[in-house]
């Protein structure tokens, strides 16, 4: 995830900027960058890797003005390079700005400005907002960013420096962390407090749609559209390790609860309501190519495994294309057939396993377009595949992942609409999907804010050594990636299973010893569900039951009950799987077990 600094005041300027440029790398990023106000410049040094290689690159000087902004990137639009890296100058040099966040409508705003003459040095969504506020300058900088920032569609938490007004930063939020620390003599700005605690511990939080103008011994807060805001100044007891966990106990549970966020920045800017269909670049094919596919591939590893078999149910029921989900590992040494229309996705959140790689590469040999779904901007599968979507949730820094599927099965859901609306899907439908889809973040708070009542039922089930995880239909794979969380965190051993083919086997290992995690949400086939579960309670077996609000009936059949939301059913996968996540998450708190880096795990996968 990207993060911003910036300071005003009377020490030596790069010290304190790449101070918390470190304090912000556990947040994951590919190249940093500076710029300082240097008299009759702005002087900015920008590197791709490590923050010791732009330290490296940094004039040893003493600045007049100790005034400067910096960036940590991890890039969403555009490959992590010198030339994308963060700060971006406007076209006459005068202004220096930093972003986080995404400009949704950058396209349009880059072709207007691209008309009126400018010329772009990056791939970024993020250097329109220099050359836009360049545009507005008329002797005010407070006034040039509240006009550029009426132009911008998206999620921003900028930084802006203006060479005419060396005494001056201003920052901006709507969407993205921003928060300023207030200093003797100096002020501090950054999107995390990480950053700046170590210098201040009294601090002011930005709201969306507020701007701050920092001077060295003032500040003024206001909104975007000019109304002075009076804020209050909070004080910071969190150390530093609780800080860069934004305050809870594991970087896990921070990405479980990041989801509501994650899963909106995979939808955003992808979606055409109205038209009930998605709007997603990076489509290998021309549109008569498109119209002739006729199969698909998916291929991946592990949670991302999961996600392209909910991604097989996506596909077969909305846009009816025939699809097969394949394990990388066995696809790479298959002989597997791909007929002239079969196009292959590829799915991984790091864009690195080596599994997935060489299957890519395999598929490619044998003449297939390959469409990626990752998380990591510039991975190698990113760079390898012929065309492919982001997912956009931000690094993912606890080993087993939770966010990034739940946002690959948003990108799941946007391709298969793309497929759909070719021909057979209905307007009607697409545009039901949609409003589901962005109902969903809210939907998804409700799930986290049963935290406590999921940590109660783990309490009670932590101690047993097994687990059965049943479901059907779209929520079989859900049931797969419940065990499969629970068994990387707490080593626990567990079982997914669809839950009619229970009896076929598994049902030798009920009784009441073996709690079994039933996903028994609305979907065309409950009473088929309710059935295999009474299958579970003739056997003395303890059932947890996912199920919709609503469904008083299920709390007398089963022995503990988690609720969630009610939603159309192809969405019923991202909102099933929080509550599976948080019961596998206390669980192996309860159990003691090292949750981010379980034993034996790595992140990224990068050997056969
Ligand atoms: O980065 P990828 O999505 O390609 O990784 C695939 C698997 O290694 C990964 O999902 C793994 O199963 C995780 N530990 C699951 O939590």
């Amino acid at each position: 995830m990207c993060g911003i600094v910036g300071y005003i005041g009377e020490k030596e300027v790069t010290r304190i900027l790449l101070e918390g440029l470190k304090r912000l790398e556990y947040r994951g990023y590919d190249s940093a960058g500076i710029a300082i106000l240097d008299n009759a410049e702005i002087s900015v040094v920008k590197e791709k890797g490590k923050i010791a290689e732009l330290e490296r690159s940094i004039p040893q000087k003493k600045y007049e003005n100790n005034i400067g902004i910096a960036h940590t990137r991890w890039a969403t639009h555009g490959e992590p390079s010198k030339a994308n890296a963060h700060p971006h100058l406007s076209f006459d040099g005068k202004i220096a700005v930093v972003h986080n966040g995404i400009i949704e409508n950058h396209a349009i705003l880059k072709k207007r400005l691209q008309a009126e003459g400018v010329s772009f040095k990056s791939e970024t969504d993020s250097e329109v907002l220099p050359h836009l506020i360049a545009k507005y300058y008329n002797g005010s900088i407070e006034k040039a960013v509240q006009k550029a920032l009426l132009d911008v569609e998206g999620t921003f938490g900028i930084l802006v420096l203006c060479l005419d007004e060396p005494e001056v930063i201003i920052g901006a939020r709507h969407g993205s962390p921003v928060v300023l620390g207030i200093g003797h003599n100096e002020m501090f700005i950054a999107s995390d407090i990480s950053a700046i605690v170590s210098y201040t511990r009294n601090v002011v939080y930005l709201e969306d749609n507020e701007m701050v103008v920092l001077k060295k011994n003032q500040y003024r807060t206001l909104s975007l559209t000019a109304t002075e805001i009076i804020k209050e100044v909070h004080e910071i007891d969190w150390n530093i390790e609780q800080i860069e966990k934004a305050g809870f106990e594991h970087f896990m549970l921070k990405e479980i609860f990041e989801q509501p966020e994650t899963i909106q920045n995979a939808f955003r800017g992808r979606m055409l309501m109205d038209e009930g269909i998605s709007k997603l670049g990076g489509i290998p094919f021309n549109s008569s190519e498109f119209h002739k596919v006729d199969r698909i591939i998916i291929i991946a590893c592990g949670t991302s495994y999961y996600a392209s078999l909910v991604g097989e149910y996506l596909l077969e029921d909305i846009a009816e294309i025939p699809v097969e989900v394949e394990y990388a590992s066995e696809f790479r040494y298959r002989n597997p057939i791909i007929t002239p229309n079969t196009v292959v996705f590829v799915i991984s959140q790091s864009g690195e396993t080596a599994d997935t790689l060489a299957a890519l590469r395999e598929a490619r040999r044998k003449g297939a377009k390959v469409y990626g779904i990752t998380n990591v901007v510039g991975s190698t599968i990113a760079r390898e595949t012929d065309g492919g979507a982001y997912i956009h949730a931000g690094p993912e820094i606890g080993v087993a992942s939770t966010k990034a599927f739940t946002s690959q099965l948003v990108v799941l859901i946007l391709v298969t609409l793309a497929f759909g609306r070719r021909s057979r899907l209905s307007r009607d439908k697409g545009i039901r999907i949609l409003k589901g889809l962005k109902e969903l973040p809210e939907k998804v708070r409700e799930v986290l804010a049963q935290a406590e009542h999921i940590k109660k039922i783990a309490e009670k089930y932590h101690a047993y050594n097994n687990a059965l995880y049943l479901g059907r239909g779209y929520n079989y794979p859900v049931a797969l990636e419940g065990a499969l969380k629970l068994k990387e965190i707490s080593y626990v051993h567990a079982e997914g299973y669809p839950a009619a083919e229970m009896k076929h086997g598994p049902i030798a290992l009920i009784d009441e010893n073996m709690p079994v995690v039933a996903i028994v949400t609305n979907s065309s086939i409950i009473d088929k569900v309710i059935s295999n579960i009474q299958e579970v309670k003739a056997r003395k077996g303890q059932v947890i039951a996912i199920a919709t609000e609503g469904n008083a009936s299920i709390q007398e059949l089963c022995d503990d009950v988690i609720y969630v939301p009610d939603v159309i059913e192809p969405l019923s996968p991202i909102i099933n799987t929080i509550p599976l996540q948080l019961f596998a998450y206390y669980i192996a708190v309860m159990r003691d077990c090292t949750v981010d880096q379980p034993r034996n795990l790595a992140k990224s996968v990068t050997v056969e």
